[in-house]
């Protein structure tokens, strides 16, 4: 029998679609105009005249900042860029086959031994805590590469900003201007997304009043999944298999016929274009163009045509960010984590706000189970 006083209220369809989970000032998303903006600023303005270091002010200070108020940030985060020796240490013990999205959470969760005070959850020493984490996630994902190669990690250089020093810690050499402008649209692109799955994640963790680090590493573990943050790498491994724009259109109603899903499509928030897929969509182009071949772009084209005629469905942010960062040279199974050193933003930026305003964050359950069974002696069960 239904005990109604102690049943909670009707769901939704499932998944939470829909539902209000937190109120937040950081971004909205308006899935009907195809609009993003981060606290009242439209991402097609950002993309346009931001850094990836001002969106990082923005994003955990509710304003643009001075120009002295973010050179200091960037100074903060420039001398936090370092990892502790320990850390390199022990990424050296990982399987060199290890997943790079699996490194960094593990990576994340034992930086927190090496914060003193991690604990400390005023908002002035969450704000270092969240300094040390968005200046030292390049840090990580670059060392790791660098370390499953049987490479030492390349010391981090103070000069550059966060996007241009991810590319010289990679590669070794200092990115081109062009490179390093457009992978610092690329992280002012992936920064904050309202309540997408990994942020709840992070909320979630961070109403428990558990610190920055376990957040975050909760938060790393839902990105990594297929149907979110995992989505453009599989992206990617569909355009390869693919293989040339002549094969796209018979590939793609082939894996539609199969009920496949065509990672990079579809979004549970915007029916219209995903306005981050535009400015990705250019730089594709771009990319191709200025190495020479514009294969990887065109197919992505012919595979949006197709996907448009036959489900009607629009690129999200990680359709064109493959093709983009493959013909950057980067490895395929780095975009995931590359996705979290800009995200890294966004989550401790809902981090803070959590903290600032908290409450336990602890719904209900509809049951859906038997009740009032009677037990039965395990030698009476039948199979
Ligand atoms: N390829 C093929 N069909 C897709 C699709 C895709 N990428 N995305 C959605 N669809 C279809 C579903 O099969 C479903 O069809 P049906 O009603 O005939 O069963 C319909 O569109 C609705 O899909 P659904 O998964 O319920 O939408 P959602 O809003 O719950 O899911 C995603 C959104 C993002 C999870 C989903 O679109 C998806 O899995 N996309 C691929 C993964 C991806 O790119 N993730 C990154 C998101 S930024």
């Amino acid at each position: 029998m239904t005990n109604k006083a102690n049943a909670p209220a009707a769901t939704s369809a499932g998944g939470l679609r829909g539902v209000a989970a937190a109120t937040s000032s950081i971004s909205d998303v308006n899935g009907e105009k195809g609009e993003l903006i981060y606290q009242g600023y439209n991402i097609h303005d950002l993309a346009k005249h931001s850094t990836f270091e001002e969106v990082i002010f923005l994003l955990w200070n509710k304003r643009l900042p001075t120009s002295s108020a973010l050179s200091e940030l960037e100074q903060s985060l420039r001398s936090s860029y370092q990892l502790p020796r320990e850390i390199i240490d022990l990424m050296k013990q990982f399987p060199r086959e290890a997943d790079p999205i699996d490194v960094l959470r593990t990576a994340v969760s034992a930086l927190e031994f090496y914060d003193s005070t991690s604990r400390d959850l005023t908002r002035e020493a969450s704000i270092r805590t969240a300094i040390k984490l968005t200046a030292q996630f390049g840090t990580m994902v670059a060392a790791g590469d660098r370390i499953r190669k049987g490479l030492e990690p390349v010391t981090p250089d103070l000069s550059l900003n966060i996007a241009a020093n991810f590319l010289y810690m990679l590669r070794g050499e200092a990115p081109s201007e062009r490179d390093a402008r457009m992978f610092d649209v690329c992280l002012i692109l992936h920064a904050d997304h309202e309540l997408n799955a990994s942020t709840f994640t992070a909320r979630v963790v961070a109403g428990t009043l558990a610190d920055m680090y376990a957040c975050v590493t909760a938060a790393i573990g839902a990105l990594s999944g297929p149907l979110h943050g995992g989505a453009n790498t599989n992206v990617m491994k569909t355009l390869l298999e693919i293989g040339a724009v002549e094969k796209t259109e018979s590939f793609i109603k082939k894996a539609l016929a199969e009920k496949r899903k065509i990672m990079g499509f579809g979004h549970a928030v915007y029916k219209t274009e995903d306005p981050r897929a535009t400015h990705l969509r250019q730089f594709s182009k771009e990319t191709g163009e200025a190495g020479g071949d514009s294969k990887w772009y065109e197919i992505s084209r012919k595979v949006e045509e197709v996907m448009m005629s036959e489900k009607g469905l629009y690129p999200n942010v990680d359709f064109f960010s493959a093709s983009t960062y493959y013909m950057m040279g980067i490895p395929l199974d780095l975009y995931t984590p590359i996705f979290a050193v800009s995200r890294i933003s966004g989550w401790t930026g809902h981090i803070l706000e959590q903290y600032a305003d908290n409450k336990l964050i602890r719904p209900r359950a509809e049951y859906i189970g038997a009740r009032d069974l009677a037990y039965v002696p395990i030698d009476q069960r039948k199979a």
